[in-house]
């Protein structure tokens, strides 16, 4: 029960009645050839696609459910774009609770057959993720239908589900602590921010030099600018970007992720859609890492913060890799192309193709 390794350090709830798939506890893979390339001596991914339904949001699920059960809650809703919703109707099952989701309008479908696959029921509401507006409808809701039912109600984020995101924040402390004593930079990708507020939180009571820095797509320029501007507040803007789990355009936890990241001395960078796809491509070609778009994000803030002149280039830098390759079948057709596998009738004719190959 990794996650509970450093239950004394995070609002964690007792491990003895724990809902747990082994999450968290995942790997720190030292980059072989992009960190070298970025003229980086000391560059860390933190493959988060290792937990249990593939992404860090196992962290957040296997806490709440485990308040949910310890609550008597025969029922769960929550909100998705696609990882949410995997963990919480994983651990959902195995609590033996039933799911209901409200899903994002563009959640890649091989995301919502993973819930599905997990039993959960999932509904899809329109303009949900992009639109401001429609998320505050959806979310005021879904909270007033969750108090008639006496169901639980989750969202990955602080404002909505704190007992939930404590568990979140053990990925920051599992940073620092493998950090050991050394300066370091972590780059989060966010959304609503509640993964960035989580970690920040997390380094924090780790204690030690660990600074946060937030990375958001262009189109979901929520937090970055701001941070990085000196303001005190987060902006809802409609959501433009296609990175799946990243298409939260209202505030959530950004003013928090503000306050948060600066006390840390982190700074924000927004990125474009286009050089996150690159990245994904290179973090498989060159890493052997196999993330889905968020997960690539962080690498693209690393990228600018190279450009910038604002990491030592012996400062150790740590990009959480958030979700797994397998989560977003879209963008490995953008990766791969179309080409079908070819069939050969010989095995001698697959030698040849070897040999012209090589
Ligand atoms: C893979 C991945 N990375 C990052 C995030 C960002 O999380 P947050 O909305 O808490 O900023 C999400 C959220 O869904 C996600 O699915």
């Amino acid at each position: 029960m990794n996650l509970w390794k450093h239950a004394a350090k995070w609002d964690a709830p007792p491990s003895e009645d724990a809902v747990t798939l082994g999450e968290g506890g995942t790997p720190l893979v030292r980059s072989r050839v992009i960190g070298p390339a970025l003229g980086l001596k000391n560059l860390w991914f933190k493959i988060e696609g290792c937990n249990p339904t593939g992404s860090y949001k196992d962290r957040f699920a296997a806490s709440a459910v485990t308040h949910l059960k310890r609550d008597g809650r025969v029922a769960c809703l929550g909100t998705s774009s696609g990882n949410t919703g995997a963990a919480l109707a994983a651990y959902c099952a195995r609590a033996g609770i039933r799911c209901f989701l409200a899903i994002v309008e563009g959640a890649p479908e091989g995301k919502l057959r993973q819930m599905r696959a997990y039993g959960a029921q999932l509904i899809r509401i329109k303009n949900f993720g992009s639109s401001p507006a429609v998320i505050d409808e959806v979310m005021t809701g879904l909270r007033g239908l969750a108090s008639e039912l006496g169901a639980g109600f989750e969202v990955s984020a602080f404002c909505f589900s704190p007992r939930g995101m404590a568990g979140v924040e053990t990925m920051g402390l599992e940073v620092a602590e493998a950090m050991a004593g050394e300066r370091f930079s972590i780059f989060s990708p966010a959304g609503g921010g509640g993964l960035t507020l989580a970690v920040a939180r997390g380094v924090k009571s780790w204690g030690g030099a660990g600074r946060v820095h937030c990375v958001q797509p262009v189109g979901n320029d929520t937090i970055a600018s701001r941070l990085r501007a000196g303001e005190s507040r987060a902006v809802a803007t409609p959501s433009t970007t296609s990175i799946s789990g990243l298409q939260v355009g209202s505030v959530l936890d950004g003013d928090e992720v503000i306050a948060a990241c600066r006390g840390l001395g982190g700074t924000g960078y927004v990125v474009a859609d286009e050089t996150v796809w690159s990245w994904q491509a290179r973090l498989a070609r060159e890493e052997g890492i196999f993330s889905e778009p968020a997960g690539a994000v962080a690498l693209a803030g690393l990228e600018q913060a190279v450009a910038r002149g604002e990491i030592a280039l012996d400062e150790h830098a740590v990009c959480l890799v958030t979700g797994s390759g397998f989560k977003d079948e879209r963008s490995l057709l953008r990766m791969t192309g179309e080409t079908p596998t070819p069939l050969v009738e010989r095995f001698a004719d697959f030698a040849h193709a070897v040999r012209a190959g090589l």
